[in-house]
């Protein structure tokens, strides 16, 4: 294996000017996906990748592919990248980084004049972060095949309910190129790990070796909505109260399954939202995590009995929708082995980790081996305008990334 290196200041400064676009009074970033802003990061993504002397396509549910010729055209492409879009209080690194790495080894590599066997494309994927748009992972989903096109491009807002679809076109992002459908040789992710284990380890990279599973929901609470002052306290069939024991049982069902559990409630609408009438309906989402299946199920237990006993006890109707899921998601060993391999060549300490977020490569994974290199973050903070990460740890994770992607991209 080679023992290259990528140009550290160059990548940051990279990774800085596109934080300015959605760039947050507190430092971080919004860039919501298909907004406006997430247009003006694309074409500047698309600007560079260009000025590096890649072909650009964007595919009709707009991930956008940067190719780098190589040696053997017919071979399928090794892929490395990430996404754009941001949480609403997200940060300059969760998706930017994967992307720019993927720039900074193209730039690299374009300034050894190295020629690589099989092609190389840089990839940032539509609408990673289900936070507009949910779910997640709706790009690299539609390319694995994991959701049919039209399922992704009808992604309602979560607010205002226009489409995903439509949003693409407005901001000029729904390409033509079919979705998916084309091998591909390997998929390489590099990403800030979103939580505290390398840092508490003084580890500069994570070898990550899978991704723990989800489960989302989308729970609705139906009462009756009524005055606030002349309706006896017994009589009311509060929706909020019985909403508010829910998600007091998520918190307890994430609890109850300690240490790997994570359960959340993030998206609540209360209905009417008048200060001064009863709540009549309210609409929430969990959001379940844990590496093992099985105790994700046991956890869809609790909650479908949690919801109703507590819509039982105030007089209420609950209806638990399974929103999404997938199941725990190892990577490829062969490969992870290579990200192994190229963190010792360069000398970087480092351990094996499980993700704790979603990535796209879990969805890269059903179609092609796929692999992902962790880097910390400062105080294990990410989702968050603060959300930081050290320039030579960002520095190490791409030059994991570069040598092992070179391995892959010359031995496909
Ligand atoms: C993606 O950001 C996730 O929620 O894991
Ligand atoms: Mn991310
Ligand atoms: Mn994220």
């Amino acid at each position: 294996m080679r023992n290259l290196k990528i140009n550290g200041e160059r990548l940051w400064a990279s990774l800085m000017q596109l934080a300015e676009i959605g760039a947050t009074p507190k430092g971080g970033v919004c860039r919501l996906a298909a907004s406006d802003l997430d247009g003006r990061a694309r074409r500047l993504f698309i600007r560079w990748c260009e000025e590096a002397g890649c072909t650009v396509t964007v595919d009709r549910i707009g991930n956008i592919f940067a190719r780098r010729a190589g040696r053997r055209g017919g071979l399928p492409p090794v892929m490395a990248g990430s996404h754009l879009d941001t949480q609403p209080t997200g940060g300059r690194f969760d998706g930017a980084y994967g992307v720019m790495a993927g720039l900074e080894v193209v730039r690299t590599l374009n300034d050894l004049g190295y020629e690589t066997e099989a092609p190389i494309e840089i990839v940032a994927w539509t609408n990673e972060e289900g936070s507009r748009f949910s779910p997640a992972m709706v790009g690299s989903g539609a390319f694995a095949g994991v959701f049919d096109l039209a399922y992704g491009l009808g992604r309602p807002d979560n607010v205002t309910g226009v489409t995903l679809g439509a949003e693409l076109e407005r901001i000029g992002f729904a390409g033509a190129a079919p979705v998916g459908g084309r091998s591909v040789t390997a998929y390489f992710e590099a990403h800030i790990e979103q939580g505290p284990i390398l840092e508490a380890a003084g580890l500069p990279v994570g070898i990550v070796t899978g991704a723990q599973g989800q489960r989302w929901y989308e729970v609705t609470v139906t009462g009756q909505e009524a005055h606030a002052g002349p309706t006896p306290m017994p009589r009311r069939r509060d929706a909020l109260v019985g909403a508010a024991r829910m998600i007091d049982t998520v918190n307890r069902i994430g609890h109850a399954h300690a240490p790997y559990a994570c359960a959340t409630v993030g998206f609540v609408q209360v209905s009417p939202n008048s200060r001064n009438t009863i709540p009549g309906c309210v609409f929430f989402t969990v959001d379940f995590r844990h590496p093992d299946d099985a105790v994700l199920t046991r956890m869809d237990r609790d909650l479908r009995e949690g919801c109703a006993a507590a819509a039982a006890t105030q007089k209420l109707e609950v209806a638990v929708e399974e929103f999404w899921y997938f199941p725990p998601t190892p990577f490829d060993p062969q490969l992870v082995d290579r990200v192994r391999e190229a963190a010792a060549v360069q000398g970087y300490a480092h351990q094996d980790i499980i993700s704790g977020a979603g990535h796209d490569a879990v969805y890269l994974a059903r179609v092609a081996p796929s692999a992902m290199i962790f880097v910390p973050c400062v105080g294990g903070i990410s989702h968050n305008e603060i959300e930081d990460a050290k320039p030579e740890d960002l520095a190490a994770g791409c030059n994991v990334l570069l040598n092992a992607l070179l391995e892959t991209a010359d031995t496909p």
